[in-house]
């Protein structure tokens, strides 16, 4: 998915009724991959609405906590699933239903953990507490087969420098979402 889309809105929907006007943003902006978040209490429902309307982009689920909002999220069509920190339960039910999981890790032995469960790319958040860029090269040398999706003080500005990383696969962020939205007119 990160060869062509290196840039991961995490998308808070408050109110179901949004989902079309903020996929039609991204996908104005030229973004056709959204992590919506559940963070709200229609994130199932904003999911499911976004896979049948907008096919032509990934729909995934983000703030996956545990095996209830994962279920919810598989259920509700999410094509990838994203956690702020490594859940075991998560990772089980996305390889039972063969759906990429991108588990948070931020240090050393969460990364080392998440290699022994066979990820690959981690999301690393968040990435301006954890040492940012400085960090993901650090962690180049000595995790050499791990891509890392910074999140958490990504923005405009420094996205760049950020996908300039070799092991930066994606930079996600809410600004992305922000930003389609103030180009497509609030
Ligand atoms: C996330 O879930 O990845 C973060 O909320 C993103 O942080 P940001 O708001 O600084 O982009």
């Amino acid at each position: 998915m990160f060869e062509s889309e290196r840039r991961l809105p995490v998308v808070v929907i408050n109110d179901v009724s949004d989902t079309k006007r903020y996929m039609n943003a991204l996908r104005a902006s030229g973004i056709r991959v959204a992590e919506i978040t559940f963070r709200t209490k229609c994130a199932a429902e904003a999911i499911a609405l976004a896979v049948r309307e907008f096919p032509d982009m990934t729909i995934g689920a983000g703030t996956v906590l545990d095996a209830k909002k994962c279920r919810e999220a598989l259920d509700a069509g999410a094509r990838f699933v994203v956690s702020p920190g490594f859940s075991t339960d998560v990772a089980k039910l996305c390889g039972e239903a063969d759906t990429p999981y991108y588990p948070g890790c931020a240090t050393p032995t969460e990364i080392t953990q998440a290699i022994g469960f066979g990820f690959e790319v981690l999301k690393f958040f968040p990435a301006h507490l954890f040492g940012g860029i400085n960090a993901l090269r650090a962690y180049a040398s000595v995790f050499p087969g791990v891509r890392f999706i910074p999140t958490g003080g990504v923005n405009a500005e420094n996205e760049s420098e950020f996908l300039a990383q070799p092991n930066v696969a994606a930079v996600g962020g809410t600004y992305l979402m922000k930003d389609a939205l103030a180009a497509y007119g609030g």
